[in-house]
C-alpha cells in the first residue's frame, strides 16, 4: 500500500530532503507526475525531431591493430561525438555486477541512502541525490543518482557504500585499458605522439563514476530523465541496461538520434574537456534521457576527467600548425564549478572557456 502523507503534500521535502528520491515517488504509483516535474515544452523531447534512419557508429575494438579502427574512432569523435564499442575487453560479468550493484543501492531504504546526501555524507567524494541541482532548476528531472569520485582505493574502500563499492571499483579498473586505447587512438590525429605523465593527467587524471536510476514514470511525455547537456569529461564510458531512452543531437544535420541498447556494448562520448584540448576538433555533443512509462532504467557512466588542479586549453601539438586557439586556458575545477552552478543548459558551459 502507498504511504499516506500528511497534507499539504510537500513533494520536495519527500523526494529531496527525506531521501526518498523519485524512486520513492514512483513507488507511490501516483496517477500523474507532481507539478514540480512538468518541464517547459521546449525542454521535452519532441518525437518529431527524432531521426530514425541515422545511427551512431559501432566500433569493434578487437580489431584495434588495424589502423582503420583508430581512424574510425577519430572520425566518430569529430562527426558524432558519440559511438558504441563492442569487444572492448571489459568482462561482461563485471558489467552485470555493476548493474546489479546499482539496483542493490537504490533498493535500500530512504534512510540508508540519505546518509550519503550532500548534507549528511561524511565525504565530498560520495553523494546521493536526485535531479541535477534541485535548487537551481525550473523543473526537476525524473532521476536519482549516486556519484562516486575516485581519489584512492583506500578512500573508496572507507567511504563508498558497501552495496556497490566493489563492483563499481572493478568496473572502473577493468575499463582502464579501454580508456587508454581510446585516448591513444584519439591523440594520433591531434599530433600527440605519446601520452606522457602530464598528458595522462590532462586526459585521465581523475575519474568519477555515477550510478543513475530512472524510475518508471506515469507521464513520461511531460517530464525528462536528464535535460540537454554535454559532459564536462574528456571521455565518458557509459553502461546502459536494455531499456533505452538516451538521445544524442546530430552534428551533421538536425534532430536527435536514439542510442539503442546493445547487449555487452559500452557507449563512449567526447566531453567538453576533450573538445577544449583538441581546440574544437573533437566534439562534446548534447544528449538527454527521456523518462519512461514502462520500466525502471539504470545507467552507469564513468567520467574520465583531467585532475581538478589541471589547467586545460588547446594542446600545443594542435596549435603547432598555426591554428588559432578557440579556447583559453582554464582551471579544470573552475570549469566544473561553473557546470555545477546552473541547471542543465545544453552546451553553454563551454562559453566559459571561449578565447
Ligand atoms: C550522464 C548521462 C545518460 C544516461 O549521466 O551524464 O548523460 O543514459 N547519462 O543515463
Ligand atoms: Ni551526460
Amino acid at each position: 500500500m502507498a504511504p499516506v502523507l500528511a497534507e499539504p503534500w510537500d513533494v520536495t521535502e519527500f523526494v529531496v530532503n527525506k531521501g526518498n528520491g523519485v524512486k520513492g515517488l514512483a513507488e507511490m504509483e501516483l496517477p500523474c507526475v507532481p507539478k514540480q516535474y512538468i518541464q517547459p515544452i521546449e525542454e521535452r523531447l519532441d518525437m518529431d525531431t527524432v531521426v530514425t534512419q541515422d545511427f551512431i557508429p559501432i566500433i569493434d575494438m578487437s580489431m584495434l591493430e588495424d589502423p582503420q579502427v583508430a581512424d574510425s574512432i577519430c572520425d566518430a569523435a569529430e562527426n558524432w561525438g558519440f559511438f558504441q564499442v563492442i569487444n572492448h575487453g571489459v568482462p561482461l560479468d563485471i558489467l552485470d555486477d555493476v548493474k546489479q550493484a546499482t539496483h542493490r543501492f537504490f533498493g535500500l531504504p530512504a534512510s540508508d541512502k540519505l546518509k550519503y546526501s550532500k548534507e549528511n555524507s561524511s565525504t565530498n567524494n560520495v553523494r546521493y541525490g536526485t535531479s541535477f541541482i534541485p535548487g537551481a532548476e525550473r523543473a526537476l528531472e525524473w532521476k536519482d543518482f549516486l556519484s562516486l569520485f575516485y581519489s584512492s582505493d583506500q578512500d573508496a574502500s572507507a567511504f563508498w557504500p558497501p552495496e556497490c563499492k566493489d563492483a563499481a571499483l572493478k568496473y572502473m579498473k577493468t575499463s582502464e585499458p579501454l580508456i587508454k586505447r581510446l585516448l591513444e587512438a584519439l591523440m594520433t590525429r591531434l599530433n600527440v605522439k605519446e601520452i606522457d605523465e602530464s598528458k595522462a593527467s590532462l586526459l585521465m587524471g581523475s575519474k568519477r563514476i555515477n550510478l543513475n536510476y530512472y524510475p518508471i514514470c506515469p507521464n513520461p511525455e511531460l517530464t525528462i530523465g536528464v535535460g540537454r547537456h554535454s559532459d564536462v569529461s574528456t571521455l565518458t564510458i557509459l553502461l546502459q541496461d536494455d531499456i533505452g531512452g538516451l538521445y544524442v543531437r546530430r552534428i551533421k544535420g538536425d534532430g536527435w538520434i536514439h542510442v539503442p541498447p546493445i547487449g555487452g556494448a559500452l557507449v563512449i562520448n567526447i566531453g567538453d574537456a576533450l573538445q577544449i584540448l583538441s581546440n574544437g576538433r573533437y566534439k562534446s555533443v548534447e544528449h538527454r534521457v527521456v523518462a519512461n512509462g514502462r520500466s525502471n532504467r539504470i545507467s552507469v557512466p564513468i567520467f574520465v576527467n583531467p585532475r581538478p588542479k589541471d589547467m586545460i586549453g588547446p594542446l600545443p601539438e594542435v596549435l603547432e600548425s598555426g591554428e588559432k586557439p578557440v579556447y583559453k586556458q582554464v582551471l579544470y575545477s573552475d570549469y566544473t564549478k561553473h557546470f555545477f552552478r546552473k541547471a542543465h543548459d545544453g552546451k553553454e558551459t563551454l562559453d566559459f572557456a571561449k578565447a
